[in-house]
This record gives C-alpha cells, sequence and structure tokens, in this order.
C-alpha cells in the first residue's frame, strides 16, 4: 500500500499565521504539523509516501523533509497544487504515484494518537472499495458526518447543521485504484472545492464503503482552537511517555543495585 499526505490549501483560516508559511509547517508542541501524518503512516508500515503541497512555501517542504530521512525513508515523493480546489483536488495529483496500487489518505492537519496498523491490515483484506474511521467528537458539525441505519452508514454530509451521528470522518481513508476514475466525476460543491465526503459517498452508494471507530485521541489542527488542542495533546503524551521511560529506567537502577 503506498501513502499519500496531502499538505495543500492556502490555510485561510488560520491567517495571519499563514500569510507567511504553509499551515502545516506550523508547530504542534515540539514538531512541525507535517510531521504528525508522515509518521502516522510510517509506523503503521507505509513507506512509499507522496506528499502533496501548494501554495508559495512549497520549497519550505524540501529543505525541512528532504527524503524523509527523519523517518528513516531512503525517499520522499512530492507533488504541487496549484490553487485551492480541495482535498480530492489534491489527491488527484496522486494518480500517477499511486499507479494502480491501494492507497492511505493522511491529511496534512490531522493528528493521531495511536497507530493504524490495524486499519492498514483490514484493507490489506478487502479486495476493493474503500475505508474511512469515525471518532465520537463533541463538535461534529466541524466535519465530514455519517448517518447510520442499523450500524450501516447510509449517507455522508459535509459539515452539516444538523449533524445525523456525534461521529466525524476524520482525515485518513483508504481506496482501491477506482478512486481517480470517481474524482473525474465530482463537481464542485457550495464552497468550491471538490470534496472528500463525496468521493466517500460515491463507494457507499455503491455498497463499497467498510468503516471503522479509531482507537484513542485524534484532533485536527487547522484552526486556532484545534492546534491549541493538538499541542495540548501531545505535549501531554510526550509527558506521559517520558514518566513512564523514567520509571522503567529507575526501576533497572533499583534491580542494578539490589
Ligand atoms: O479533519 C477531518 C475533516 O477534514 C473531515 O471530517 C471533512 O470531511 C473534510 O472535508 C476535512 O474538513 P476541513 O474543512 O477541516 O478540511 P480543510 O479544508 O481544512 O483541509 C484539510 C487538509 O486537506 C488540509 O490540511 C490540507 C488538505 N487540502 C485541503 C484543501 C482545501 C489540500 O491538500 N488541498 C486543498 O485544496
Amino acid at each position: 500500500m503506498k501513502g499519500i499526505v496531502l499538505a495543500g490549501g492556502l490555510g485561510s483560516r488560520m491567517f495571519p499565521l499563514t500569510k507567511i508559511t504553509n499551515k502545516h509547517l506550523l508547530p504542534v508542541y515540539n514538531e512541525p504539523m507535517v510531521y504528525f501524518p508522515i509518521r502516522t503512516l510510517v509506523e503503521a508500515g507505509i513507506r512509499e509516501i507522496l506528499l502533496v503541497t501548494g501554495g508559495q512555501n512549497a520549497g519550505d517542504f524540501l529543505r525541512l523533509l528532504g527524503n524523509g530521512e527523519a523517518f528513516g525513508l531512503r525517499q520522499l515523493n512530492y507533488a504541487y497544487q496549484v490553487g485551492e480546489g480541495g482535498i480530492a483536488d489534491a489527491l488527484r495529483l496522486a494518480e500517477p504515484f499511486a499507479d494502480g496500487s491501494p492507497i492511505c489518505v493522511v491529511l496534512g492537519d490531522n493528528i493521531i494518537e495511536k497507530s493504524i496498523a490495524g486499519a492498514v491490515e483490514q484493507f490489506c483484506k478487502q479486495t476493493d472499495g474503500a475505508h474511512i474511521l469515525l471518532k465520537e467528537v463533541p463538535d461534529p458539525s466541524r466535519f465530514g458526518v455519517p448517518a447510520f441505519n442499523n450500524g450501516k452508514i447510509t449517507r455522508i454530509e459535509e459539515k452539516p447543521a444538523n449533524p445525523a451521528s456525534p461521529y466525524a470522518v476524520i482525515g485518513v481513508y483508504f481506496y482501491d485504484s477506482t478512486v481517480f476514475e470517481r474524482i473525474t466525476t465530482l463537481r464542485p460543491s457550495n464552497r468550491g472545492e471538490l470534496e472528500i465526503t463525496d468521493l466517500n459517498n460515491s463507494y457507499l452508494a455503491e455498497g463499497k464503503l467498510s468503516y471503522s471507530v479509531l482507537d484513542g485521541w485524534w484532533t485536527d489542527a487547522g484552526t486556532f482552537e484545534s492546534l491549541l488542542i493538538a499541542t495540548n495533546l501531545v505535549a501531554g503524551s510526550l509527558k506521559k511517555r517520558q514518566d513512564a521511560e523514567e520509571s522503567t529506567a529507575s526501576g533497572a537502577t533499583i534491580l542494578a543495585w539490589s
């Protein structure tokens, strides 16, 4: 399976922070935002990765990421999105890279606590179609939201005023090779974008969309509020890991003395 990180768009919701840099280069606690979606893919065993970006600061990604050495990669691939045509428009650019392989797409502003290796494994067993991940959230109106009937998704609505469920469709998506053909059938939404939700609904219409519920915390970092939440969650996780490492180390010291 190949991985794609979508880090295009103009980040206009975060002006003036994004006036002179790309949203995905902003810090989330101690690392640039784009490190998180790349690590999500690498930790799930996906090592062939394409980063799609755009705007005036695209060159900064090369300076920051190079060939992906910081993630143990031999090579990192890049594509450039002209304008801000939407998530599905950015994904369109991955067609030559995917070259018929199944893909895992991660939005560049999505930060996930735990590994998605289980979902990768599950999708590898699925012969075709798409797979999405859901997470219960307090503010579903900000996201793509599924409606259910007897545990089955009946439709997904993008940023509904009256959400049909408390779940958000998070920014990690698995697609088979029909994805690029489907993107050509999409029409721009009211906000002038090719929507990932319309793409997911095209699989749903054919009964080819499965889902699972994500374990651990998840947040986007694409607004001032959610960037602050992401920063605090990352700082909290890091502290927990350091505390655990320290107590293991002091346990080892006691054992060495006894
Ligand atoms: O975070 C999950 C949500 O992401 C989903 O629940 C929604 O269904 C989905 O539409 C998306 O919602 P947002 O409105 O938060 O998406 P946003 O416009 O912030 O774009 C998310 C990422 O996608 C962004 O960090 C970079 C990439 N992107 C976005 C656009 C508009 C591109 O690469 N190119 C683009 O043109």
